[in-house]
């Protein structure tokens, strides 16, 4: 059998991995500042993590959510701690799509309606619903628009606000920095009109923390640079696990749970826990989401010094450096001659740059270098 091939591929293989380094098969090191999609948080193979990971394996992987699970309750307790969402209510299942479409599914239930609201250069996911408010016509199946979407502006508070008054609105899903897109954050002013219109006429206020949240931003999530902001549902996966799937559907506590509504056979598994709560036992004894603020602060200031530089913007480890020219050469140049990982976006000009949060000022050195010498690389052979 061979693999149905819609990944375009580089040609490398990492075999291992240790803090933000990852190893080929040939033993040549690379600097990880893109963890995977941005799903490595607590940095590769940390050894609280294995512990946790390999002795719960060797105990109970999985078995039913029909049984008490007491990891369940313990994740829950501890990231409603470290999140401060402490009355909020979890939903656990295995990515972040999934994680959206409970949301979604929820939102609908809550209030009856079925038109929902997202922005332009969102992405939400691959599955039914998740997709539908993605703007990404490329992504959307015919049987995936069963429902009504208007895409907005992001920021541009006037036409949601004239939508979502016509009452007939069952959510608006927006992410906490928008990730793939290109990295565009949503002001203070905008989150906080956006929850109030969405409080006054009972439409679903959802926080896609899938990419932005676990510390990433430099605050457990992204949206609480927008004090007093509290959104219906908040959804979180990729760091939650640091490569094991594992995503959460965070919900405000003026949600009543019924039995059978939503429901999952792997979401919350014993394995799953073990590592959820893993990643935030090393998130809070390493001060995680306070390195990711420092560090971020410190990256995206040197970023900005190289040549060519167009606009660096973001916040904490989740930054976008924009240059005037297509990245795709010095992408290329950066892993194949820098062995250095960072990631693209949807826009051609725009790098993504997404390490693990538990990086040193030295590996912000070591990166800042790479894309210096890749940089002049790239330039000289646009030149010539
Ligand atoms: C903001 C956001 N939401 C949802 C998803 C979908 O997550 P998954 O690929 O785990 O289904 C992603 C994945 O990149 C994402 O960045």
């Amino acid at each position: 059998m061979k693999l149905f091939d819609v990944y375009p591929l580089y040609d490398i293989e990492p075999v291992q991995g240790k803090g933000c380094k990852v190893y080929d098969t040939e033993g040549v090191e690379y600097l990880d500042f893109y963890g995977g999609h941005a799903v490595i948080s607590i940095g590769h193979a940390h050894p609280h993590y294995v512990k946790m990971i390999s002795e719960q394996v060797a105990k109970l992987g999985f078995y039913s959510n029909s049984i008490q699970n007491s990891l369940q309750t313990e994740l829950a307790q501890k990231l409603g701690e470290q999140s401060g969402l402490t009355d909020y209510q979890l939903f656990l299942i295995n990515s972040g799509a999934e994680a959206n479409e409970n949301a979604l599914k929820l939102a609908s239930f809550y209030n009856g309606r079925t038109k929902v609201i997202a922005f332009k250069k969102a992405f939400h996911g691959r599955t039914a619903a998740a997709v539908n408010v993605t703007p990404d016509p490329k992504l959307v199946a015919p049987i995936n628009k069963g429902f009504e979407v208007e895409f907005h502006e992001l920021n541009d508070i006037e036409s949601v606000r004239d939508s979502i008054l016509r009452g007939d609105i069952t959510a608006v899903i927006i992410e906490g920095i928008q990730g793939i897109g290109g990295i565009h954050v949503p002001t203070a002013e905008f989150l906080t009109e956006l929850q109030a219109i969405c409080n006054a006429t009972d439409t679903v206020f959802i926080l896609d923390e899938i990419q932005s949240g676990y510390g990433r931003s430099g605050k457990f999530f992204a949206y609480q640079y927008a004090e007093g902001v509290t959104p219906d549902v908040v959804t979180v996966a990729k760091g939650m696990g640091n490569g094991f799937p594992i995503g959460g559907v965070l919900i405000h506590p003026k949600f009543k749970p019924k039995h059978g509504m939503l429901g999952t056979t792997f979401g919350g598994s014993h394995l799953a826990c073990a590592a959820g709560i893993a990643v935030l036992d090393v998130m809070k004894s390493e001060f995680l989401v306070e390195n990711a603020a420092t560090l971020g602060n410190y990256m995206m200031r040197e970023l900005a010094k190289l040549p060519s530089v167009k606009e660096v913007r973001g916040l904490g480890l989740m930054v976008a450096v924009e240059f005037p020219f297509n990245v795709a050469a010095l992408r290329k140049s950066l892993v194949f001659d820098e062995k250095c990982f960072i990631g693209s976006s949807s826009e051609a000009n725009t790098v993504r740059i997404l390490p693990p949060l538990s990086i040193t000022k030295q590996d912000v050195d070591s990166l800042v270098e790479k894309m210096r010498a890749a940089l002049v690389k790239t330039l000289e052979k646009e030149l010539a």
